[in-house]
């Protein structure tokens, strides 16, 4: 089945660069996210980064981060390079980072894939994990294009000590977690601490308690720069706030595209703005998987 004859599954190496920028390149049409982070995983002591071998090059891999004070085993990057997929690679890393986050330990690993991302699953499936929830996911081009303007509430620029207490009451997130480019953390002090050090949020407020709140940062891709935010609403309005404030925010950095993730019950609305372009390959959700080991 694997069509290599022993399957030599190790830590990746700095050296191995230019063999996952090789696999990289060959992913999303080159608009893969992980030549900006492959340096991080050798600085940084929560990365596991694993790799399959073959005749001397890396030929599939995967990281597992340890986040959530030392309670998850965060799941990403896994690739298999096209020459050597539907082999069984794939599911021989997936059992084997499963099996690294068994021994560190921790208590549970997770992941985030697009729902239409079968195969990716599929492989979640086969070491037991199971969807825990949705969020629908919308990508667009040219921000500074879109003149629609929204604002029917003050918004307020809050960081993670101010945001803490007020959000966990608001009962906004999905399981306290909280989802930033296909990322998930749990919404403790200490995660949102993580989050802000990267990227703004914003609240609106009614009679005292948060009824909305997002979060934003420009990432750089192969294209320019990416406004990448989360959206978590309690009402409609709340919702289009948010989302105008930030469409405002991409333009005004002169980012090149927009990734909004924001809760699954706001895809009509969203879809009834006249300046949304869906595309009807998108992938319009993202699902996040766990298994407690
Ligand atoms: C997804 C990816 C990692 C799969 O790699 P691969 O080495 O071809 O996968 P494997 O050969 O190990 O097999 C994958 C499993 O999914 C199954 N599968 C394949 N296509 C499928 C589909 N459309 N629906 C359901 N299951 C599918 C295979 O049958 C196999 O399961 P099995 O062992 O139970 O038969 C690879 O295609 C890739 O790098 N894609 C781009 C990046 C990506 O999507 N990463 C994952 C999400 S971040």
């Amino acid at each position: 089945m694997l069509g290599i004859t022993m399957v030599n599954i190790r830590l990746l190496r700095e050296s191995d660069r230019p063999d996952v920028l090789e696999i990289a390149r060959h992913t999303w049409d080159g608009y893969d996210y992980i030549p900006f982070f492959f340096d991080s995983w050798f600085k940084d002591e929560s990365s596991h980064p694993v790799g399959i071998e073959f005749d001397g090059h890396i030929v599939a891999l995967a990281n597992l981060r340890v986040i959530d004070d030392g309670q998850t085993g965060w799941m990403e990057a896994l690739r298999v390079h096209p020459n050597h997929r539907g082999k069984g690679l794939a599911v021989a890393l997936t059992q084997y980072v499963v099996q690294v986050a068994k021994n560190i330990p921790v208590n549970r690993v997770r992941y985030t894939t697009a729902i239409g991302n079968a195969t990716s699953l599929h492989l979640g499936e086969t070491v037991g994990m199971t969807r825990k929830f949705d969020l629908a996911i919308h990508w667009q081009d040219n921000p500074a294009e879109i003149s629609w303007h929204f604002s029917q509430r003050p918004m307020l620029e809050v960081t993670a000590n101010d945001v803490y207490d007020d959000l966990i009451a608001a009962e906004l997130l999905p399981y306290d977690t909280i989802i930033y480019d296909w990322k998930g953390i749990d919404a403790t002090l200490d995660g949102l601490k993580k989050i802000n050090s990267i990227a703004q949020f914003w609240v609106q407020k009614h009679e005292e308690e948060t009824n909305s709140f997002s979060l934003g940062f420009a990432r750089e891709d192969k294209s320019g720069s990416q406004w990448i935010f989360t959206i978590y609403a309690a009402d409609t309005t709340g919702f289009l706030d948010h989302l105008s404030h930030h469409i405002h925010k991409a333009s005004e950095l002169k980012c090149t595209s927009i990734f909004v993730t924001y809760e699954t019950r706001y895809t009509d609305v969203l879809s009834s703005l006249d300046w949304v372009k869906i595309d009807e390959d998108e992938d319009w959700a993202l699902t996040l998987l766990e298994l407690v080991l």
